[in-house]
């Protein structure tokens, strides 16, 4: 790995923004919780340091802070909203609590147009976006304005010198239009760093790391055929061939031909080891007369171990597991306690690598998302396979609420079809953070020509998304949903009624389970 710009957390939402913004232009970057010490620090290398917001104040006691031996190590420092304040009150300027709060936009008015605001000229004004309570009142020794707001007298400063800037506002912000010129010269012109962290680059290293940290042993990786498993088990295959084994686990709650979908795609064409196997009746088994959705996932979180350990002792010499693990995962299990560290994660197989005694190897923990598409498409990996829409592990069971079956499974499987081709034809399929049928395990009265039917409800859920997080129902074109509704009620035997799920989340969730 390049040596990092490293951004230490003091619990900001906006920490993570910062790091996707380092990397889109290239350049590595990793998070460290504030609470880091300065060896640790050192050890890192860094090629710059930023120090995020977050909601605290100087004054508070506890509040977090750094070895303020970390503003000496000779490498240039960006401080943000609380980074600033706080890299201003470790090097003797006056940080005055807040008498209300500024939020929201505001006008720099750009005084110097030297290192962080050399993108700009002098006397121009630049929209940015404002949160923050305390402010500085006087600068430490040597610090100069580079800017200003109405507001905020110093809301841009830095020590020529020394390399350390900070700014009350927020540049990694989409409020913050030109955010990103300020950051590409704290980059580019004050630290000087390359921008050498690029997919391939990732993959050729990525690709050494893995051979020396599994040597001559064999790795098994449970492969579901979306997007993480899928980089992962591919750049281990990268690194050694045949001596990994994916194992596909087919737990009879897949969507249609999806089971023959990821044996084409990975044997046939990425030409990957794996083993398909065939668990459906084991887990409906299990499921079977479960209503309970937590319950439900419990089930088969514990059968797909069973199913997966007893595959994966069928070969020798296997000491690691594969597992697509990306960034955000790790943050937040090493977060500062602040908003940033309020993510929400699925652990559907936690406890696989306990049972079975393995290693892990998890190829993505330096990714987000972009990044390991990225990654994938310069491993010539199929578009399709790369843009796929989230499935949840435990698959058409939270789509199905209640007790399932097999007749209810087929019903929705069908259902869903339609729904993904429609969806794809009318272009909306990657626009859409997810699609999908929901069974609704009703009978409702309906007509087909002369007869009377007492059939099934099928619900569409459709919504966009950033992550996940939040939602909002998709607004579809009512021809796109008319035409969804009548095939589904005319193709699917067993459903004549179709509705449109319209709640956002909160408060309602994506999955009706
Ligand atoms: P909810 O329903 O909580 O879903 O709004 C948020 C995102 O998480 C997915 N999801 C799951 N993924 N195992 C998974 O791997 C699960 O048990 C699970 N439940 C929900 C859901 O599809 C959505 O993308």
């Amino acid at each position: 790995m390049p040596r990092p710009v490293v951004i230490l957390d003091f619990g900001s939402q906006y920490t993570q923004l910062i790091a996707r913004r380092i990397r889109e232009e290239h350049v590595y970057c990793e998070i460290h919780p504030c609470t880091t010490s300065l060896d640790a620090l050192k050890a890192m290398e860094p090629t710059a340091l930023i120090f995020s917001g977050g909601p605290s104040s100087v004054f508070v006691e506890d509040a977090p802070t750094v070895d303020p031996a970390a503003l000496e190590l000779g490498v240039p420092v960006l401080g943000i909203c609380y980074g600033m304040q706080l890299l201003s009150h470790l090097l003797g300027g006056t940080v005055v609590p807040a008498t209300e709060r500024e939020y929201g936009p505001a006008k720099l008015r750009v005084d110097e147009p030297v290192g962080l605001l050399s993108p700009f000229d002098a006397g121009e004004e630049v929209d940015v976006w404002m949160s923050h309570g305390d402010r500085v009142e006087r600068l430490p020794e040597g610090f100069r304005v580079l800017g200003h707001t109405a507001n905020s007298p110093y809301a841009a400063v830095g020590h020529l010198g020394k390399s350390i800037f900070g700014v009350q506002f927020h540049p990694e912000v989409a409020h913050t239009p030109r955010g990103i010129d300020i950051l590409r010269a704290f980059l580019f012109e004050v630290a000087g760093v390359e921008p050498d962290w690029t997919p391939g680059s990732f993959v050729e290293s990525s690709v050494q790391a893995i051979q020396r940290q599994i040597g001559d042993a064999r790795a098994v990786c449970g492969l579901s055929g979306g997007v993480d498993s899928s980089v992962a088990a591919m750049l281990v295959s990268r690194a050694i061939g045949d001596r990994l084994t994916c194992i596909f686990v087919d737990n009879g709650l897949l969507r249609k031909h999806e089971a023959r979908r990821v044996m084409e795609m990975f044997e046939g064409r990425l030409h990957l080891n794996i083993v398909h196997v065939d668990a459906r009746e084991e887990f409906l088994t299990a499921l079977r007369g479960v209503v309970d959705p937590e319950q439900k996932r419990k089930i088969i979180g514990k059968v797909f171990i069973d199913v997966f350990d007893r595959e994966a002792r069928r070969f020798e010499n296997v000491r690691f597991l594969v597992q697509g693990t990306l960034y955000p995962d790790v943050i937040e299990s090493v977060s500062f306690k602040g908003p940033s560290a309020v993510i929400k994660s699925h652990h559907n197989v936690g406890g696989l690598p306990e049972r079975m005694k393995l290693e892990l190897c998890e190829p993505l923990r330096l990714l987000f998302k972009d990044e390991v598409r990225e990654v994938g498409t310069v491993m010539g990996m199929p578009h399709d396979l790369l843009w796929r829409q989230p499935f949840p592990g435990p698959g058409l069971a939270v789509r199905c609420p209640g007790a399932i079956d097999e007749d209810k499974l087929a019903v929705l499987r069908e259902a869903d079809a339609i729904l993904e081709e429609e969806i794809r034809a009318a272009g909306y399929y990657e626009r859409l953070w997810q699609s999908f049928a929901v069974l609704v395990p009703v009978k409702t009265v309906g007509v087909m020509g002369d007869q009377r039917t007492y059939e099934w409800v099928v619900a569409i859920r459709a919504v966009e998304s950033r992550d996940g997080m939040t939602a909002d129902w998709a607004r579809l074109p009512y021809e796109v949903l008319a035409r969804i509704s009548a095939r589904i009620i005319n193709e699917v035997r067993g459903c004549n009624r179709v509705c449109y799920d319209i709640s956002s989340k909160p408060p309602s969730t994506i999955e009706w389970e």
